[in-house]
């Protein structure tokens, strides 16, 4: 008897120390203010993809062929709307522009993609400068994505984005090469 309520103190203990000590990033993770200042303008303009992280290796499938991906975040029709173009750099050398229209959620920094009712894509504040995390939830998927300013931000943002999402039960990951020059961006 005092040995299954060891046991089950000690497995007690367990749980609580590793979501103590063994994720101190997992603070990091924080959703970004709804303040006007702090959104969305400060997030418009140019975006390199880095890096993306999923509970499996088929979540992240859509990465495979990719060298590189520019974003373009830009103000939308309507104040409600976001516009986001991308190119998509394939490993082939080919380009392959895509667009989409987001969707602001009054009161929060969640985003509704147009077209994609079951899509959901929340955004966290990144401690790496110049950083953004974004999480994408669908049908069957949910991953994590690294956006930088810069298209090589240093190592140790890239390993902070792991450690965390990792430590988040998000173990599949995926380093986009970016080994070729990125595409144009292009307006239509
Ligand atoms: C890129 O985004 C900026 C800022 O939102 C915008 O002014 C510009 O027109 C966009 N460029 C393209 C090619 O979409």
């Amino acid at each position: 008897m005092l040995h299954q309520i060891w046991a089950a103190l000690l497995y007690l203990y367990g749980i609580v120390f590793n979501s103590i000590f063994q994720c101190p990033e997992h603070r990091q993770l924080t959703t970004l203010g709804m303040d006007r200042k702090e959104f969305p303008e400060p997030h418009l303009g140019k975006w390199y993809f880095i890096a993306g992280a999923a509970p499996t290796k088929e979540e992240l499938a859509n990465f495979d062929l990719v060298d590189n991906i520019v974003f373009n975040m830009s103000a939308g029709s309507t104040p409600m709307q976001l516009q986001l173009r991308a190119t998509v750099r394939l490993k082939n050398g080919y380009c392959k522009p895509r667009k989409w229209t987001y969707h602001l959620t009054e009161g929060s920094t969640d985003l509704r993609t147009e077209g994609r009712p079951d899509m959901m894509t929340k955004l966290f504040s990144s401690s790496c400068p110049d950083g953004i995390i974004l999480k994408e939830t669908g049908q069957g998927y949910q991953r994590f994505l690294f956006y930088n300013r810069l298209p090589y931000p240093s190592e140790k943002c890239v390993e902070e984005f792991q450690s965390l999402t990792s430590c988040l039960d998000f173990k599949a990951f995926l380093l986009t090469p970016r080994k070729q020059e990125a595409c144009e961006l292009t307006s239509n």
